[in-house]
């Protein structure tokens, strides 16, 4: 069996294989945004002229389904080129010319010339692209990288998923931590959390947190926590987004004010009243 760890280039590599490339194009064409997503857009991000940064936007599905909603002032990146030119193609055939589409390391975005630093009101990153980063110092120097490009008050919105979501789930990970302790792990993960397996969609690796953790990473990148739940309970989505994704957790963070003063822009904070059509009407926002 192979024993080299998994690295940022390897999982680049497998987005960029056909078999994946095949399988996102098919849902940014076919699927478009979840239910869960619009929800939230709508809550954090009212105005629809802010610039939102949106990482790991592969063939686009969200990059597009954004663009419908109305949102004009998106730049969306993703490492994988292969992904990317089926987002630049969907956006011309949707007539989305005005999306910049950019090739960028979530991990490395300092100095990028299209991702200047303090410019953006939001920053995204969708279907746990943020997890399949592997090791937890990429993917903080990720978060780190989001917010040096985010205004003073931006908001983070992003999706993991959660080891604790279900019982099952608990017990299958009781026994992975056991397998970890008797040295059992497959060779190749980094960390205990993470998955690598291949499937009719590809091969992915995923780091699978548990909520302490992404809480104690958004502290130690300077995001503040504002909001977390369970995708169900956020929104229901049709069976056609169940089968593409699986449960997931959304969080929502800002970037603290700038010692200025400056207001946040988060719409939570300031008497927003969102668009509740389709969401959970029992849901706990930040007040
Ligand atoms: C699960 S896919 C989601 C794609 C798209 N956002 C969607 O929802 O259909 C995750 C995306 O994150 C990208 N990604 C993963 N790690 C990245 C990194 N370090 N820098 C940039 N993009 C990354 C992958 O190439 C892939 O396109």
């Amino acid at each position: 069996m192979e024993t080299k760890k998994i690295t940022v280039a390897q999982v680049r590599a497998d987005f960029d294989d056909p078999v994946s490339v095949v399988h996102y194009a098919r849902a940014a064409h076919f699927l478009g945004l979840w239910a869960s997503e619009r929800a939230l857009m709508e809550r954090f991000f009212p105005d629809r002229n802010v610039p939102l940064l949106e990482a790991g936007c592969g063939a686009g599905r969200a990059t597009l389904g954004l663009w419908d909603m109305g949102y004009r002032d998106l730049t969306a990146f993703d490492f994988a080129a292969e992904q990317l030119d089926q987002a630049r193609h969907l956006a011309a055939e949707r007539r989305a010319d005005a999306i910049r589409f950019e090739v960028a390391d979530a991990t490395a975005l300092a100095q990028h010339p299209a991702i200047p630093a303090g410019k953006f009101a939001g920053a995204l990153f969708f279907f746990n692209g943020l997890m399949q980063i592997p090791g937890r110092e990429h993917r903080r120097a990720a978060l780190q990288g989001l917010r040096e490009a985010c205004a003073p008050g931006a908001t983070l919105l992003f999706t993991t998923h959660d080891r604790d979501h279900s019982p099952t789930e608990r017990a299958l990970w009781r026994l992975e931590a056991a397998r970890w302790e008797r040295g059992e792990q497959d060779p190749r993960l980094p960390e205990f959390g993470d998955r690598y397996f291949e499937d009719e969609t590809g091969r992915t690796f995923m780091h699978l947190p548990d909520r302490a953790e992404i809480l104690a990473d958004l502290a130690a990148t300077g995001w503040q926590h504002a909001f977390d739940a369970l995708r169900r309970e956020v929104a229901p989505e049709t069976r056609a987004v169940r089968d593409f994704s699986d449960e997931c957790r959304f969080w929502a963070a800002h970037k603290a004010q700038s010692s200025s003063g400056a207001v946040c822009r988060c719409p939570c904070r300031s008497g927003f009243t969102p668009d509740v059509s389709g969401i959970n009407p029992d849901l706990q926002f930040p007040n």
